[in-house]
């Protein structure tokens, strides 16, 4: 059997790799083969492995709003789960006031997240911020973006995110280790550019959408498109007898 590295693409042969007889937790005996050298034991001190970012806006006290960069965001359905610090002022404000709206910019916005990046909505720094991090208040002027009125809650959305998620926080709870928390947000209603759904439709165009990435720390869009799942149901576009195979989307729309 060969393999190929997924760091350099380099193919190596795994023929003749020990195999191991281990028992599985059930206590049956099973066989499997030592791993291959090809990768190498880290200890990484972050685990961003390239998520979209989001920019959550969420009320303060004093009905201002505040405007911080996540990436520990996913969709369960309509529910976003979303991990934040628990010294953060987005999780203080949610806790009270549970409206948000989770604003997804694209790659093009990637200097205006950075500027955000500094920030925090909490007057008093906590101790450990202190030393990279100051307090802004009006976090939407730093960093140029625009806010305009949501229809379901009263934090406002970003005008310049083409996805726009208005949002009810429906439960806190902390982590294991207490540092952060784990807010599940129920999506109310969902605001999109016209530019990035197909016309006529409720449908996403992924090949005009593009999240803005989080790849250990490092700021990525997406690449060409490689394929689709057979549960999307977007529209194929049609078909350009010049494109070759393996594009994705040639392919007829499944039913
Ligand atoms: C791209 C990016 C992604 C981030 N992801 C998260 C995250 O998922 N959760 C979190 O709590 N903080 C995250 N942070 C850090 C917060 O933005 C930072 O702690 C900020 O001060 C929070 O603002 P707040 O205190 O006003 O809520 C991220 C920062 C950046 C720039």
């Amino acid at each position: 059997m060969q393999i190929q590295t997924p760091a350099t693409g380099t193919t190596i042969a795994t023929t003749g790799t020990p195999a191991l007889r281990t028992t599985s937790p059930t206590g049956a005996a099973r066989t499997h083969r030592e791993a291959p050298p090809a990768h190498t034991v880290i200890e990484p001190s972050v685990l961003y492995f390239g998520t979209p970012v989001a920019l959550l806006s969420t009320e303060n006290e004093d009905g201002t709003f505040n405007l911080a960069p996540v990436s520990s965001a996913w969709a369960l359905g309509h529910t976003v789960v979303l991990g934040l610090g628990a010294e953060g002022h987005t999780g203080h404000n949610l806790r009270t006031r549970p409206g948000l709206v989770i604003n997804l910019p694209g790659p093009g916005l990637w200097q205006a997240v950075e500027r955000l990046a500094p920030l925090t909505g909490c007057e008093r720094v906590p101790e450990a911020k202190r030393e990279m991090f100051r307090f802004e208040a009006d976090k939407f002027r730093a960093a140029g973006l625009t806010p305009v009125d949501s229809g379901t809650v009263r934090p406002p959305r970003v005008a310049e995110c083409p996805l726009q998620l208005e949002a009810r926080t429906v439960r806190i709870r902390p982590d294991d280790g207490g540092d952060f928390l784990i807010v599940e947000a129920r999506v109310l209603r969902v605001h999109a550019d016209p530019g990035i759904v197909v016309p006529g439709t409720d449908h996403v165009d992924p090949g005009a959408w593009s999240p803005l990435l989080y790849n250990f720390r490092h700021y990525f869009g997406l690449g060409p498109e490689l394929g689709r799942s057979f549960r999307s149901r977007t529209p194929a576009p049609a078909r350009n007898p010049q494109d070759g195979p393996g594009t994705g989307r040639t392919g007829p729309a499944p039913a």
